[in-house]
């Protein structure tokens, strides 16, 4: 069956969680790194724990005890003021460069967002990233009350988009979602933003190892879990080579 449809992840995929770093470091000069990683790091494993434990809370409140994990883990202070700037970024995240141009070549397509971020924090920020004039839909896994890879959540592209499995393109570049997307059946194309030489190269270049670098080991590669994504892109803009432009 052809491909109709494009969904796509949010957070690392169409929007740069990275683009936090600015804001993390204003508010507490040279400690931005570090929290930026610790803060996703820890923002997905309370996804994950939340899920396991049948305690759903949404993703803003997830977002917010795991800043407030890093900061205290970190020692520094949580000044509500301080608190507040760092979280507004998520409404207004940077979109990734290509992404535009991408979503702009694959108009034709039934174009949908997935993530785990609640209903409000996705709606805010396709508008105020002005993707909302791209998208049919913004899906979040609100709806499922679980978070990814659970398979619920993936169901919501058939249940709420009503497009079967079988014409859907999943795009992520967090691997623990390509591999989610994979284990139902669906189509992925993993977004390798950093390859195993970059980050070899990384390593190299760094007597120590920085948190930026710890980050992209963890998170920015493909897992061991036995699921390859039938396609492995470097960026959005190479969807345009995947799919048959529409007509
Ligand atoms: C998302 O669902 C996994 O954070 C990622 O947007």
């Amino acid at each position: 069956m052809t491909v109709k449809s494009i969904v796509f992840d949010a957070y690392g995929t169409l929007f740069d969680i990275q683009s936090v770093a600015a804001v993390t470091e204003d508010a507490f000069p040279g400690h931005g790194e570090i929290i930026t990683q610790i803060w996703r790091l820890k923002q997905l494993e309370y996804t994950w724990l939340r899920t396991m434990m049948g305690r759903y809370a949404d993703f803003w409140q997830v977002t917010r005890e795991s800043l407030g994990y890093t900061l205290d883990c970190l020692g520094l202070p949580r000044d509500n003021a301080a608190f507040e700037r760092i979280m507004q970024r998520y409404f207004d995240l940077d979109l990734y460069p290509d992404a535009r141009t991408a979503l702009a070549g694959l108009s034709g397509y039934k174009l949908a967002v997935l993530s785990n971020g609640s209903t409000d924090m996705l709606n805010k920020l396709v508008r105020n990233t002005g993707v909302d004039s791209f998208l049919d839909a913004t899906v979040s896994i609100d709806l499922a009350k679980k978070f990814k890879p659970v398979a619920e959540v993936y169901e919501l592209i058939e249940s709420v988009l009503g497009v079967p499995y079988g014409e859907v393109l999943f795009v992520s570049s967090n691997a623990f979602d390509a591999c989610g997307a994979k284990s139902v059946g669906l189509k992925v194309a993993w977004i390798e933003r950093v390859t195993a030489q970059s980050l070899a190269q990384e390593l190299e270049d760094h007597q120590r190892v920085r948190p930026i670098t710890m980050f992209k080991a963890l998170r920015m590669r493909m897992e061991e879990l036995g699921l390859e994504p039938d396609y492995r892109i470097h960026g959005l803009t190479d969807l345009l080579e995947v799919v048959p432009k529409a007509t």
